[in-house]
């Protein structure tokens, strides 16, 4: 059968003071009218059926996730007692489909991205999924870059290997996370290269098989994990190998070593969002560039960024700020600065 996990794992700190460690971007409705989260599930619809989806978040997370996903089982959404990055969290969800079936095939997705044309992503997951049944390969999804971003994997595409659902699926020729700025600008410059989207597409057979040549310790976790998980106690199991584990991301354990790489060119509409200023696109800006969100008022002010949740901000003369006043706190901060707010809420953590 096929099946979706959806990676939720995240900290809540580019979007401080609105998103914090309890209520990260994937449970905000920053775009949209819903949660990321519920959006996210809802976009499986006549892909994969609700009871073969699972999400893999925080344990803290799970009781907010399971209200943001009511369409889900709250039994399909499963809190790691640490974070380990997303490898362990791609072997924790494949145990939980292997647990189901052994034959399944299962797309890895992200729970806080923004996606629209919901017909060619469907597709993409669809032909992707028909691939991943009929061969032994690892499906990744790549996105035309539109910026040297060093926040991104990218992937050198090769020739045709098949069309699918109207889905041009090429040959990985490579792949490498997170390139500096110099070679990203190098290879988008080529014309070659996408993004990787962080989504990806595998049976889990052949995830078995990638993670026994690339890193038997993922091998390992998603087997016991798969045990723990046919008796209904994959928590159990994760308190039991988390803390033992490494952190290391999907992308450096497996997809930079893996030569059975397919690439989806993903033609769907795509955003990481992944700062403040990223809200730009996605919201009509006033006739002086500032982007209003909530409560705002502005004179002379151009090209910021404002939300105010509860009460009124107002702003006066001032231009390229991100300005939020959310959850009892006010943040000011030149747009080009929006991502050291990390920096912030780490200090501020610190300081308890
Ligand atoms: N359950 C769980 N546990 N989920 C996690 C964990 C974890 O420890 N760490 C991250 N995630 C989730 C995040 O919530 C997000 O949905 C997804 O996995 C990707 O993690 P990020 O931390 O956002 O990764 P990234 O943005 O640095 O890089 C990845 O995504 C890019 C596209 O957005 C990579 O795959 C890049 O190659 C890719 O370009
Ligand atoms: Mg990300």
């Amino acid at each position: 059968g096929r099946y979706a996990v959806i990676m939720a794992g995240g900290k809540g700190e580019r979007f401080w003071p609105l998103s914090t460690s309890k209520h990260p971007k994937q449970l905000l409705a920053l775009v949209g009218d819903k949660p990321l989260i519920a959006q996210a599930v809802d976009r499986l619809d006549g892909i994969v059926p609700p009871e073969n989806v699972f999400v893999v978040t925080n344990a803290e997370l799970v009781d907010a996730t399971r209200e943001a996903a009511p369409q889900l089982p709250p039994e399909n959404i499963v809190g790691e007692p640490i974070g380990r990055d997303t490898a362990a969290a791609v072997a924790c969800g494949g145990a939980l489909v292997k647990a189901k079936d052994e034959n399944g095939v299962f797309a890895v997705l992200t729970a806080d991205q923004v996606m629209g044309d919901l017909d060619i992503f469907s597709a993409t997951i669809k032909g992707g999924m028909d691939l991943a049944e009929q061969n032994d390969i690892l499906v990744t999804i790549g996105i035309e870059p539109v910026s040297p971003s060093t926040g991104f994997g990218y992937i050198e595409s090769g020739e045709t290997f098949q069309i699918q659902e109207n889905v041009e699926f090429r040959k990985a020729v490579r792949f490498v996370e997170k390139p500096d700025e110099a070679t990203a600008a190098e290879y988008v410059a080529s014309g070659k290269f996408y993004w990787n989207s962080g989504m990806f597409i595998w049976s889990v057979a052949s995830l078995e098989k990638a993670f026994g040549a690339h890193c038997p310790e993922m091998l390992e976790l998603m087997d016991t994990l798969a045990g723990f998980a046919k008796d209904g106690k994959i928590v159990e199991g994760m308190d039991a190998t988390y803390p033992d584990l490494g952190k290391i991301s999907i992308d450096y354990a497996l997809m930079e070593k893996a030569a059975n790489i397919m690439m989806a060119c993903g033609t769907f509409a795509w955003d990481d969002v992944g700062s403040w200023p990223a809200l730009e696109g996605h919201f009509d800006q006033d006739g002086n560039g500032n982007t209003k969100i909530g409560i705002v008022e502005t004179l002379d002010a151009s090209g910021n960024i404002v939300l105010s949740k509860d009460r009124l901000t107002a702003v006066i003369g001032v231009k390229d700020l991100v300005v939020v006043q959310a959850e009892g706190v006010t943040l000011v901060c030149p747009k080009d600065r929006a991502q050291d707010i990390k920096q912030m809420v780490v200090a501020l953590r610190e300081k308890g």
